[in-house]
C-alpha cells in the first residue's frame, strides 16, 4: 500500500518538476497564453469540442504569427515558418506520432510514414500517377468529365429518385483514378453509395483522440468507451478495396497499376492500404471544398462572382478547364477561404533545435502551421482576408503573385504536400464548369449560416450542420449576359425569375434526405420535370474539411436569421484588423461607420455595445474614423454580438423590421417602427441603454432640413417631381421646352406612343398625388434619402452613382425590372429585334421611368448587341424621344461604353466598331458635337472601369477628331 506521505511527496516532486520545466523552457520567449506553459489541457479541451482550428486562430490574432499553444507545442502562421517546417531539406521536418492514427490495415502508407526516408521510398513509386501530365491524359479526364456530366444530368431526370452528391462525385472520380475500370459509380448505384457513406460518415473523433492521448486507457477501457464514442469501422470500404486490389487489369494511368508493378515488392495488403488511404483522402477533401465554394458563390455578396464565372464559361464553351483564368481564381480563392484541411499539420523539430520565425525552438518540440491561419494572417498579401474575393488572384498578376502563392497552404507545401493536388483541382474545376455553365445557384431558404460553421475532426473540419441546400433559378446564356450588363454589382437574378429549384441536400448520419428540384411557375416553358435527388455533402472521417463560410461574404442580411437572398435590408459584414502586439494589441473595426449607417444608429452605440459585451475599452468618437476595441477580437465574434445589438436596439419588437427610429425622452428609449407604426420600449436594464440615455445625439442639420421640407410641402399641398427628365406631363418634351424637333417628327410612332401612354399616365398621376401627400418634394426626398442608412440609400441610387444625382422614383429595381422585362421579351419573341419600340416605351411608362436618363442607360445595354450598327437606325426614333437632355446623352454614351466593354470582354471585339457606332448616333441626332467632344476628351470610371473607358476613348479618337475639325471649319466659315 502506498502511504499518503509517499503520494504527497510524489505530487510535490511532480509539481516542482513541472514548474521548473515550465519556468526554464526556451519556449517561454514565444508569446502565448500563460497556461500554455504549464498544460496542454486547454488545447485538448478545444480538440474534443471540435474547435481546435478556431482556438488556434484566435490565439494567432491575439499573439501574432508565432504562438505557444502547449508546454511543448508551438503554432506558426508565416511564409517563413511554412518554408522552414515543411520545405527544409525537401520535405521538411518529420511527422509526429499523431499520424499513427491514420494507419490502414495496421500498415504505414505514404501519408503515415513518419520520417523522410520511408516517405521518399514510397513517393518515388507513386508520384508520377499524380503528376499533372498523367491527370490530363484523355482517359483520366474523360472519367472526371463523365462524372461531372452525371452530376448535372441527374438533376433533370424525370420522376426518379436519384442519389447524387459532391462526395459521391469525388468518390467516383478518385476511384476512377485509382482503379479504372473498377471504379465505383456511387452517383448511380446505391450499393456504391453505401461504401462512400461508410467512409465519410464518421463520429469517431473523440474515440481516436483518446486513443492518441491515452493509449493504455484506450486499450483497457475500449469496450466501455465504445458505448460513448465509436471507433472507426469501414467494413464495406475495406472489402471493396481489398477485392479491387486483387484485380490485375487496372488501366495504365491508375495508381493500382503502378503499385502492382513488379519492381516495388509491395504485398497485397500494402497495396490495398495505400489505395484505401488515397481513396479516403480524395473524398471529403474535394467534396467539402466544392460544397463550401458553391455555398459561398450562392451568397448574395458573391453572386456577382458567380455571374462572372458564368460569363467566362459561356464565352468559352468547351474550353479546357485549365484555360479559364476566372475559374482558376474562383477555385484558388475558395481554397484560400475554405481550405479543405484547415488544421495544424504537426511536425517534430529535428534534434539540436531550429530557429523558426526568429524564435529558437528546441529539438523534439511539436510545431505546426494551419492553412486557416496561414492564408489569412498576412493582410499585406491578402487584404480584407475574411472576404471571398476571387479578383485578388487576377489583380496585378505580377505583383504579389509570388507572395500569394507562398502563403497558399491548402494543399500544404514541400515534399509532403498533397500528392493529389492536380487531380483535386481538375475535379473541382470540371464540376464547377459543368454546373455554372447551366445553372445559377442560390442558398436554400431553410439554410442557416451556422450550419456551415467549422466543426473540426481529426485533421480536417466539416460543416457543423452537416447539410448544404442550394436552389437554382434557371439561367440561360442570353439572360445571364443581358442582365449583367444592366447593372453590374447588383444581384442580377431578380425574384420574379422563373424558378427551378435544385436542392443539394446531405443525409449525413441518419436516413438519406431527399430533396426535390421542381420547376415552379415557369413562364419560359421549361419542360415540367420532377427531379428528386440527394446531394451528399458528408462528414469527414479521415481528412474531411469545411470552413466557416459565414465569414466570407461582404454583405449580409441585417437579420441574419433571415436567409432570403432578396431580403431588403443589408449591411456590410464586419471587417476587422488586428494591430499592435502584447498588451497593446487592439482591434480596428474598419467598416463600423458603414455598418452603423446601414442600421441607422450612431457608430458610438455600436462600439460601446461591443465594449460592454466584451468587457473591453473602446474609443467613442474617433476623428479619423478608426473605431477601436482593446484586445484582439475576431470579426466573426463581433458579427455575432452585432446580432444581439440589432435585436435589442434596432428591430421592431412587433414586425421585426429594422426601419425604426430611436426616441429618447424622459428617461425612456423607444423604437418607432416606420413599417408597422409600433412603438416599443428598449430594456433600460441593458448597459447600452444607460449609455444612450446619457448620450442623446444632437439633432442634425438633416433632421432640420427634412422637417423644413415637410413643412414646405404641407404648405404647397404638392411638390415637383425630382429628376432630370422633365415632368411626366411633358414626357416627350425636351427639358428646355424646345419641342421643335419632336413636333416636326411627330410620326405614326409618336402618335401611337402618346395614345398608349395616355392610359398609363392618368394612373401615374393618381399615384403621384398620393405620394405628394407624404411629401415628395425634391428637398424632402433628398433630405430623407440622406437620412436613410447606407444600404437603403443605395436602393435609390443606381449603382451608387454620383451623390449629387437626383433621386429617381422607384430605385434601381425599377430599372432592373425594365431590363429583365426586355430580356424576357427577347427570349419569348426569339430575338431583340422583335421587341417593339412601343412596347418598350409603354413598359418604361408603366414603371414610371420613361423620362429618366437612367432608362436610356438600361436601353442601350438591352436593345443593342454585337449587331448594334445594324440596329441603331431602327431604334433611333424611340431613342431620340427619350434622350432629352445632356444627362440623357451622357447616360446614352455611358451605356454604350458598357456595352462595348462587356461584349469585348465576352470575346466579340467591339472597339473597332466604336467609330461607326458614334457616326450612326450622330447621323440620327442621338448625340451632339459639343457633348461628344467633351465626352471624348476624358476617360471616366462612371460607367465602366477606367481601363475600358480609356480604350473606348482611344477607339473613338478618329471620330472625335473629325468632329473637332468640322467644328473648327464651321468656326472659320463663320468668321
Ligand atoms: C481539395 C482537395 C484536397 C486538399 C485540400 C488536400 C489537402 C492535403 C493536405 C493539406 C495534405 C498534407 C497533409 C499532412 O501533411 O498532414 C494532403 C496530403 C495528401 N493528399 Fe490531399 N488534398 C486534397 C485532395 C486529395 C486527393 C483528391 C487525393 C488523392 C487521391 C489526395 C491525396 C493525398 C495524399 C496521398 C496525401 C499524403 C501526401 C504525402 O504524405 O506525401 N488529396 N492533402
Amino acid at each position: 500500500m502506498l502511504s499518503p506521505l509517499l503520494i504527497g511527496l510524489s505530487l510535490v516532486l511532480l509539481t516542482v518538476h513541472t514548474l521548473r520545466q515550465a519556468l526554464t523552457s526556451p519556449l517561454n520567449k514565444i508569446p502565448g497564453p500563460w497556461y500554455a506553459k504549464f498544460t496542454s489541457l486547454v488545447l485538448k479541451w478545444h480538440e474534443f469540442r471540435t474547435n481546435r482550428t478556431r482556438y488556434i486562430h484566435d490565439l494567432h490574432l491575439q499573439y501574432g504569427p508565432s504562438v505557444r499553444i502547449a508546454p511543448s507545442e508551438v503554432a506558426f502562421a508565416s511564409a517563413a515558418a511554412v518554408k522552414e517546417i515543411y520545405c527544409s531539406g525537401g520535405s521538411g521536418y518529420d511527422k509526429t506520432e499523431f499520424y499513427n492514427l491514420f494507419k490502414v490495415y495496421g500498415r504505414r502508407t505514404m501519408f503515415t510514414t513518419l520520417n523522410k526516408d520511408d516517405h521518399a521510398k514510397r513517393k518515388r513509386i507513386l508520384a508520377d500517377r499524380y503528376a499533372n501530365t498523367n491527370i490530363v491524359r484523355p482517359q483520366s479526364l474523360d472519367g472526371i468529365a463523365e462524372r461531372a456530366g452525371n452530376f448535372v444530368n441527374r438533376c433533370f431526370q424525370t420522376n426518379s429518385t436519384i442519389v447524387l452528391g459532391l462526395h459521391s462525385y469525388a468518390f467516383d472520380c478518385v476511384t476512377h483514378h485509382l482503379f479504372h475500370p473498377h471504379a465505383t459509380d456511387s452517383l448511380l448505384s446505391s450499393k456504391d453509395e453505401e461504401i462512400m457513406r461508410e467512409v465519410t460518415f464518421d463520429d469517431s473523433l473523440q474515440n481516436r483522440l483518446l486513443q492518441f492521448y491515452w493509449p493504455t486507457g484506450h486499450k483497457l477501457f475500449g469496450k466501455i468507451l465504445y458505448l460513448f464514442a465509436k471507433p472507426r469501422e469501414t467494413p464495406l470500404a475495406d472489402g471493396f478495396v481489398l477485392d479491387t486490389c486483387a484485380q490485375t487489369d487496372a488501366a495504365p494511368f491508375t495508381l493500382l497499376n503502378r503499385l502492382q508493378g513488379p519492381d516495388y515488392n509491395l504485398d497485397n495488403l500494402d497495396i490495398a492500404a495505400e489505395c484505401l488511404d488515397h481513396m479516403a483522402a480524395g473524398i471529403d477533401t474535394t467534396g467539402d471544398a466544392l460544397c463550401f465554394l458553391m455555398w459561398e458563390l450562392s451568397q448574395p455578396a458573391s453572386i456577382r462572382y458567380q455571374k462572372k464565372l458564368q460569363d467566362e464559361l459561356l464565352a468559352n464553351p468547351g474550353a479546357s478547364f485549365d484555360r479559364l483564368p476566372y475559374l482558376d481564381a474562383i477555385v484558388m480563392e475558395g481554397l484560400r477561404c475554405f481550405p479543405a484541411i484547415p488544421m495544424s499539420l504537426p511536425r517534430y523539430v529535428p534534434p539540436g533545435g531550429r530557429t523558426i520565425d526568429d524564435f529558437f525552438v528546441p529539438g523534439g518540440t511539436t510545431v505546426s502551421c494551419q492553412a486557416y491561419s496561414v492564408q489569412k494572417m498576412d493582410q499585406t498579401v491578402f487584404p480584407d482576408p475574411n472576404t471571398f474575393k476571387p479578383e485578388r488572384w487576377l489583380d496585378q498578376p505580377n505583383k504579389g503573385d509570388a507572395e500569394r502563392k507562398r502563403l497558399f497552404f491548402a494543399f500544404a507545401n514541400g515534399g509532403r504536400g498533397c500528392v493529389g493536388k492536380h487531380l483535386a483541382l481538375a475535379e473541382m474545376k470540371m464540376l464547377l464548369q459543368a454546373v455554372y455553365s447551366r445553372f445559377t445557384t442560390l442558398p436554400d431558404a431553410t439554410m442557416r449560416p451556422e450550419e456551415l460553421e467549422m466543426s473540426d475532426q481529426l485533421i480536417s473540419s466539416r460543416p457543423a450542420g452537416q447539410r448544404c441546400l442550394l436552389q437554382t433559378p434557371e439561367s440561360s446564356s442570353s439572360s445571364v449576359n443581358a442582365r449583367h450588363r444592366l447593372s453590374p454589382g447588383l444581384p442580377y437574378v431578380s425574384a420574379s425569375l422563373p424558378q427551378l429549384t435544385l436542392s443539394l441536400a446531405s443525409p449525413f448520419k441518419s436516413s438519406p434526405s431527399v430533396c426535390s428540384a421542381r420547376p415552379l411557375a415557369n413562364r419560359r416553358n421549361v419542360p415540367s420535370v420532377k427531379v428528386t435527388f440527394t446531394l451528399i455533402q458528408q462528414t469527414a472521417l479521415k481528412r474531411s474539411t469545411t470552413v466557416n463560410t459565414a465569414i466570407m461574404a461582404s454583405l449580409v442580411n441585417v437579420r441574419r436569421d433571415e436567409s432570403d437572398p432578396f431580403y431588403r435590408y443589408k449591411m456590410e459584414r464586419i471587417q476587422t484588423k488586428i494591430e499592435g502586439k502584447g498588451n497593446g494589441i487592439k482591434t480596428v473595426i474598419i467598416n463600423l461607420t458603414s455598418v452603423a449607417q446601414s442600421l441607422a444608429r450612431p457608430g458610438s452605440y455600436l462600439i460601446k455595445y461591443f465594449g460592454f459585451e466584451l468587457g473591453a475599452q473602446t474609443n467613442l468618437d474617433p476623428a479619423d474614423d478608426r473605431w477601436i476595441i482593446n484586445g484582439a477580437h475576431e470579426a466573426v465574434k463581433l458579427q455575432e454580438l452585432l446580432d444581439g445589438f440589432i435585436s435589442k436596439f434596432v428591430l421592431c419588437k412587433k414586425c421585426k423590421n429594422p426601419e425604426t427610429d430611436v426616441h429618447i425622452k424622459d428617461g425612456r428609449i423607444t423604437l418607432d417602427c416606420k413599417a408597422c407604426g409600433q412603438r416599443c420600449d428598449v430594456d433600460l436594464r441593458l448597459k447600452l441603454s444607460g449609455f444612450m440615455l446619457k448620450n442623446v445625439p444632437k439633432k442634425t442639420k438633416l433632421d432640420k432640413a427634412e422637417r423644413r421640407a415637410a413643412r414646405k410641402a404641407k404648405q404647397n399641398g404638392k411638390g415637383e417631381e425630382n429628376g432630370s427628365g422633365g415632368d411626366d406631363n411633358s414626357d416627350m418634351a425636351s427639358p428646355n421646352g424646345d419641342d421643335n424637333g419632336i413636333e416636326s417628327d411627330d410620326d405614326a410612332l409618336t402618335r401611337k406612343i402618346k395614345t398608349e401612354a395616355q392610359i398609363l399616365e392618368n394612373k401615374a398621376v393618381e399615384i403621384k398625388d398620393d405620394d405628394w401627400a407624404v411629401d415628395m418634394s425634391e428637398e424632402a426626398v433628398k433630405a430623407r434619402q440622406q437620412q436613410l442608412p447606407g444600404e437603403f440609400k443605395q436602393k435609390l441610387v443606381l449603382n451608387g452613382e454620383d451623390e449629387d444625382e437626383d433621386v429617381e422614383g422607384g430605385g434601381n429595381t425599377v430599372y432592373d425590372q425594365l431590363g429583365t422585362w426586355i430580356q424576357e421579351q427577347t427570349e419569348q419573341k426569339g430575338g431583340v429585334v422583335n421587341v417593339d419600340d412601343i412596347d418598350i416605351y409603354v413598359k418604361a411608362k408603366e414603371l414610371g421611368i420613361e423620362s429618366k436618363h437612367r432608362t436610356v442607360l438600361v436601353l442601350v445595354q438591352t436593345i443593342f448587341d454585337e449587331n448594334i450598327c445594324a440596329q441603331i437606325g431602327k431604334r433611333a426614333p424611340m431613342l431620340k424621344r427619350m434622350i432629352t437632355s445632356e444627362r440623357h446623352e451622357k447616360a446614352f454614351l455611358g451605356g454604350t461604353e458598357r456595352l462595348v466593354g462587356q461584349l469585348s470582354e465576352e470575346g466579340t471585339d467591339m472597339y473597332d466598331k466604336v467609330v461607326k457606332i458614334l457616326q450612326l448616333y450622330y447621323h440620327h441626332d442621338l448625340i451632339t458635337e459639343e457633348l461628344t467632344i467633351k465626352w471624348g476628351s476624358k476617360a471616366s470610371k462612371k460607367y465602366v472601369d477606367l481601363a475600358t473607358s480609356k480604350k473606348v476613348r482611344k477607339a473613338a479618337e478618329p471620330f472625335i477628331k473629325w468632329l473637332q475639325e468640322a467644328e473648327e471649319e464651321s468656326d472659320d466659315d463663320d468668321e
